[in-house]
């Protein structure tokens, strides 16, 4: 954190929008100058289609926030249906491109609404209905988009679980939800080789007896079990529904704040919350958002090249774009596969003019060199976005000079789960940027920096961020946990929300986020808390107690160190950690195994016993020690950090 705060202090580059860009821009100066109701009103009145129209903006109630009330819609029929009625159905939705070489679809508008059409009436045949809750685990292939839209518009909220999840992560979330029906595929692919998504499904829904059905697409063509009347083939069940004629399926007219999906995130405590978003404010926040700050033209062949098990893929390559009408790319593999030209080679035959990505994926590419990029040409360029985690400067330059030819806008997206849409931003023909600032809140958006006390910190203090006023997309709670969404966003100042990141804010008024304040990692832009690979961890047998914190690493962000005790004075080994790191993969998944485990016979604490995470941090970052005396046993750091020195390494 004390180097974000240099960086700021130090950063003077400047990049006003180039004129012609700022010209032909969606989003004018004069935006900044709206009355954030009129912003909302005119932005739900105008940008989705209403079965019935609302009545009235928002209510707020805190901690509670319901918006465009009264108005009734469905959200694939925004998505979809409504594009093709306007005669837009021969414009492409989405250009797939698989991992294997070769492997490429065009799905248009007209396409994509007969795949849902079908599908959502495969799923009404195994008992889903408005308010059936399904569970959703693949990895990126088309069928992902059209398993969601399907739900959309049946009504059925969805819960995506991250392909890279493990079957124990999978199975908690289906029985949190409550999920009765899972959809799956064989295998995915990743960097060449087979995700066994299906084995991992199977796994799970051995510990899920509330799904009584799993719908399987067939991807790869692997050898999978089916279980005898609990399991069903995509093709099986969309070849079922047979008649004459175009197939049809009404989309059911939701409520404004009928529950849309389910997903589920870290918090400080081992297990993960579901935030809960609904229908019409999620809509309009997602849509308005990427039609100002990605500054979308009808022609643009839009790249969010996050993975849609995220928050990111869902309002940014799902929900926003295809409400907006936009023509996106989805990529199903690794930036490196076959080679680390794949993406550049990607926008070059696409002709892709906008790319939204993460700072480790930038950091990834700008570690193999430029010269895969320049190998491609990517003149259709015209602005890029960045989001997940702090962008360094560094990473923010390579970016703009490198992939956008040093002259596209750059825009710096904060935002989380919870926020449903991009709150903190630069739209890209107004805001003079800066590398390694996220700069503005969006029109509507009332944020501020707060210090401990509570009090608006001006230019140039730092603290906590916060929201002030709600916003259409942000979360409905924690589901089935109303005490801890109090507890964990409201309590540190009552009616404004808490998002857990410290902030600066700078002479100019732009923002500078610093990291989460709590015991959240972020892992390649992943949200991973302490507590939860602690808990993974003390889950082995010769696990005595751990510790677990983030350190900074050039590469991802973060990554995370664990400090284990073994039971009966076991000193650890190589062999060990590998077990550990294997177990923590098993237990989670593998974006959550430690980079380093330090085994230690015994971890420092205070004299009340809690674990002091602050020393654990300052010696996995090689940083001098604070104040030690608080400590029981003082000589249990410098015992550490000796064994720090020669910690078991990745790789
Ligand atoms: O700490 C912030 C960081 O990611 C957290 C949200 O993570 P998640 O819910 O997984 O959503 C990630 C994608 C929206 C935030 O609390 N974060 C996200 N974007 C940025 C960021 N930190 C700094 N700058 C960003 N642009």
């Amino acid at each position: 954190m004390p180097q974000a705060i240099e960086t700021m202090l130090l950063e003077e580059r400047r990049y006003p929008p180039p004129e012609p860009f700022a010209a032909q821009a969606n989003a004018q100066p004069d935006i900044y100058e709206r009355d954030p109701d009129e912003f909302w009103e005119t932005e739900g009145r105008g940008r989705v289609s209403w079965f019935q129209s609302f009545d009235r903006l928002y209510e707020w109630e805190p901690p509670y926030a319901r918006w465009y009330l009264g108005g009734k819609l469905n959200v694939c029929f925004n998505c979809v249906d409504r594009h093709v009625e306007a005669g837009r159905g021969d414009k492409v939705a989405f250009l797939w491109e698989g991992e294997p070489a070769g492997e490429r679809e065009e799905i248009t508008f007209g396409d994509l609404l007969e795949r849902v059409v079908r599908f959502a009436n495969g799923l009404k045949s195994v008992g889903v209905k408005k308010g059936t809750p399904v569970g959703i685990y693949m990895g990126m292939v088309p069928e992902l988009p059209v398993a969601m839209l399907a739900c959309a518009r049946l009504g059925a909220p969805h819960t995506v679980v991250f392909g890279g999840f493990s079957a124990e992560s999978l199975s908690d979330r289906l029985n949190d939800m409550g999920c009765e029906v899972l959809i799956t595929q064989d295998e995915g692919w990743r960097r060449g080789a087979r995700v066994p998504l299906k084995r991992n499904a199977d796994e799970a829904l051995a510990a899920s007896p509330g799904v009584r059905h799993s719908v399987v697409l067939r991807r790869t063509g692997g050898d999978v079990a089916m279980a005898e009347g609990r399991d069903i083939w995509w093709h099986d069940l969309v070849g079922r529904v047979q008649g004459s004629g175009p197939e049809t399926c009404p989309c059911e007219p939701m409520d404004a704040e009928d529950l849309l999906y389910l997903l589920y995130t870290s918090g400080t405590t081992a297990k993960p919350k579901g935030i809960v978003h609904t229908t019409a404010g999620y809509l309009v926040g997602v849509a308005t958002t990427h039609h100002y700050i990605f500054d979308i033209k009808p022609d643009s062949v839009y790249w969010c090249a996050a993975d849609i098990g995220w928050v990111t893929g869902h309002s940014y390559i799902v929900y926003g774009p295809l409400c907006n009408g936009t023509t996106g790319v989805i990529y199903e593999g690794t930036p490196d596969y076959p080679d680390k030209d794949r993406w550049w080679e990607i926008i070059e035959r696409y002709k892709v003019d906008v790319l939204y990505t993460a700072p480790t994926a930038i950091r990834a590419h700008m570690k193999w060199g430029p010269e895969y990029a320049q190998k491609h040409d990517l003149s259709s360029l015209r602005l890029l976005g960045s989001v997940g985690e702090p962008i360094n400067p560094e990473a923010w330059m390579w970016y703009r000079e490198h992939i956008g030819a040093g002259k596209t806008p750059v825009v710096d997206t904060w935002w989380q789960t919870e926020t449903g849409m991009i709150l903190i931003t630069p739209l890209p023909g107004v805001t003079t940027l800066k590398p390694g600032s996220a700069t503005r809140p969006f029109p509507g958006i009332d944020a501020a920096v707060l210090n401990e006390a509570g009090e608006e910190v001006g230019p140039g203090g730092g603290g906590y961020l916060v929201l002030r006023r709600p916003w259409p997309a942000m979360l409905r709670g924690i589901y089935n946990a109303p005490e801890r969404y109090v507890e964990t966003y409201w309590s540190k100042y009552g009616d404004a929300y808490f998002a857990g990141d410290g902030a600066r804010i700078d002479e100019d008024g732009d923002y500078w986020l610093l990291g989460r304040v709590d015991d959240v990692m972020n892992v390649s832009g992943h949200r991973i808390s302490t507590i939860e690979v602690e808990s993974a961890l003390v889950d082995h047998p010769k696990v005595a107690e751990s510790a677990v914190c983030g350190r900074s690493d050039p590469q991802t962000g973060q990554a995370i160190v664990a400090y284990v005790t073994l039971k009966g004075s076991d000193p650890g080994s190589v062999e060990m950690m590998e077990e550990l790191r294997a177990h923590v993969g098993r237990k989670i998944g593998a974006i959550a195994k430690p980079a380093n485990v330090v085994f230690t016979p015994e971890l420092p604490k205070t004299r009340s016993g809690k674990i002091m995470r602050r020393l654990l941090r300052d010696v996995a970052e090689h940083r001098p020690l604070g104040d030690t005396t608080t400590l029981a046993d003082p000589t249990v750091v410098e015992e550490l950090e000796t064994r720090a020195n020669t910690e078991q390494t990745e790789e």
